[in-house]
């Protein structure tokens, strides 16, 4: 079983807005997923309720993380993680805790940026990550393409020496698919084509693993 975590300390980068997204497209293959929500906001769970309204999608599995052990149906080949805000020092060496792939979403803003400075100088420093058992991907999440911020986002995010994957558009997609429970893989593809394509390289760098 596969373990993918989409963490960042800061809240509203789009780790839950990745890590259900991510949810769907291995279920749309075919795959079984549990997802398993560590916020006690609970939006990935909120999500799935909403999702349990639809026929015809396939099933991803619930786990409240908080309510105790995360323990995935036997069988389950992705385990996708939705880590909280906050999240510093021990948290994320204990939240780590065989993790494969951790994605790291990251808002165009000066505040994100140097925040997320911090976190990766912390992520560096877990043992997972300098034993290379846990891979570190960041992801520039909300972008407005032509804007200078973007452009200071990817200046930034190409020198951390951590592998920077793509950008997620603003996009209304991801509020439309964070409503209904559903992924932006499964809306109408000519209403998501322009959002769907970017996620290519974060696909790909998955299944490279
Ligand atoms: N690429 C995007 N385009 C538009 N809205 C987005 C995008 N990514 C996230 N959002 C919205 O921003 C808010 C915060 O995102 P979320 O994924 O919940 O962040 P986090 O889990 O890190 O707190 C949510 O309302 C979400 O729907
Ligand atoms: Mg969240």
């Amino acid at each position: 079983m596969r373990h993918i975590m989409c963490m960042n300390a800061k809240g509203g980068c789009g780790k839950t807005t990745l890590a259900t997204n991510l949810s769907t497209w291995f279920a749309d293959d075919g795959a079984r997923v549990a997802l398993a929500d560590f916020d006690p906001q609970k939006s990935s769970l909120d999500w799935l309720q909403a999702r349990e309204d639809y026929e015809g999608v396939p099933t991803i599995e619930g786990i409240d993380a908080l309510a105790g052990p995360v323990r995935p149906p036997r069988g389950t080949d992705y385990l996708v993680m939705d880590a909280p805000a906050g999240t510093h020092g021990k948290v994320v060496s204990d939240m780590l805790r065989r993790v494969d792939d951790l994605i790291v979403p990251v808002l165009p803003s000066p505040i994100d940026m140097r925040a997320v400075q911090r976190f990766i100088e912390e992520l560096l420093h877990t043992g997972r990550v300098s034993r290379e058992q846990t891979r570190i991907a960041l992801v520039a999440n909300r972008v407005r393409e032509n804007t200078r911020i973007f452009h200071q986002l990817e200046d930034f995010l190409s020198r951390t020496g951590i592998p920077f994957l793509t950008h997620l558009r603003e996009s209304q997609n991801y509020i439309r698919a964070a409503e209904t429970g559903l992924g932006i893989f499964e809306l109408a593809p000519a209403m998501v084509y322009k959002d769907v394509v970017l996620w290519d390289p974060l696909l790909e760098w998955l299944e490279a693993a």
